[in-house]
C-alpha cells in the first residue's frame, strides 16, 4: 500500500495532510525516515512510525486464486514435494488455508485464505458451488461406454469404500479419451475415483473453474488476488 494512504487509513489524517507530515520528515519506516509519499508498505510486516508512534492498518482478509502447476502439494507442511503456497508471494502464509485441494499431479484452480468462514463456504456441498474437471483417460471408451458412463454419473455411483451414492454430475466426453466432468461435492480422489469405477485411469487432471472462477490470463504457477466481488459471489 502507497505510504500516504496507510498514513491516512492508521490515522484521522486525509492524503493531503498525511504528505505534510511526510515532507516534514515526521514518518519512518522500518527506522529510516521516509518522505515519499508513494513508497509502497507492506502493512504486516514493515514498521511505520508517526513522532515516534506506531501506525497500523487492519491487514484484513487474504482471497488468492493460484494456477496450480504439477509436481506442488497442497499441504501447508513440508512434505516430499515443494508446497503450493511456495508459489504465493503474499505475507503470513503460515495463515492461509487451501478450499478443496489438488493432487500433486492435478493442474488448476485453487483458493486459498485466511477466512475460515468463507473457505468453508467455498468447500461445503450444502452450496453446490460447480467444478470443472478436464480429463484424459488412459483406455478410450467407445459411444457405447461413454452413454453408459455418462447416464451412471448423472444418476450417482457407488465409489469403493463409500456408503452413499456420488451426487448428481455431467460428464460430457469430447472425443474417445478426453472428457469434462462438473461436480457439486469433492470427496477424497473424487474425479479419479469416478473414472475407476469404469474400469479406466485418469492420465491427466486438470480443474478449470471453480463456480463463477476461471484461470482466464493466468499461467501455470501465477496467482491473483480475488476481487470483492468474486469473494462475495460465493
Ligand atoms: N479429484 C481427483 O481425483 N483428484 C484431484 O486432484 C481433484 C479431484
Amino acid at each position: 500500500m502507497r505510504l500516504d494512504k496507510f498514513i491516512s487509513k492508521a490515522t484521522e489524517l486525509s492524503r493531503k495532510e498525511s504528505k505534510k507530515i511526510l515532507h516534514a520528515s515526521e514518518v519512518t519506516v522500518n527506522d529510516k525516515v521516509i518522505k515519499d509519499p508513494g513508497v509502497h508498505v507492506d502493512i504486516v510486516n514493515d514498521d511505520v512510525m508517526w513522532a515516534g508512534e506506531p501506525l497500523s492498518v487492519a491487514a484484513g482478509n487474504r482471497y488468492i486464486l493460484l494456477h496450480k502447476p504439477e509436481g506442488f502439494e497442497c499441504t501447508l507442511k513440508v512434505k516430499e514435494h515443494p508446497i503450493v503456497t511456495e508459489l504465493i508471494a503474499v505475507p503470513e502464509i503460515g495463515s492461509l488455508r487451501i478450499a478443496g485441494r489438488l493432487d500433486v499431479d492435478t493442474t488448476g484452480a485453487l483458493l486459498i485464505s485466511d477466512d475460515g468462514k468463507w473457505l468453508h463456504r467455498v468447500t461445503s456441498p450444502k452450496h453446490e458451488h460447480a467444478k470443472v474437471y478436464e480429463l484424459t483417460l488412459a483406455d478410450p471408451m467407445d459411444s457405447d461406454a461413454q452413454a453408459n458412463a455418462v447416464k451412471e454419473v448423472a444418476e450417482g455411483i457407488l465409489l469403493d469404500g463409500d456408503y452413499e451414492d456420488t451426487k448428481p454430475a455431467i460428464l460430457e466426453f469430447i472425443d474417445e479419451t478426453h472428457a469434462r466432468l462438473t461436480l457439486e461435492q469433492g470427496k477424497y480422489h473424487q474425479v479419479k475415483r469416478m473414472m475407476g469405477y469404469f474400469g479406466n485411469k485418469v492420465t491427466e487432471l486438470h480443474r478449470a473453474s471453480i463456480s463463477h472462477i476461471n484461470l482466464d490470463g493466468l499461467e501455470k504457477g501465477d496467482s491473483r488476488f480475488l476481487t470483492a466481488e468474486e469473494v462475495a459471489k460465493f
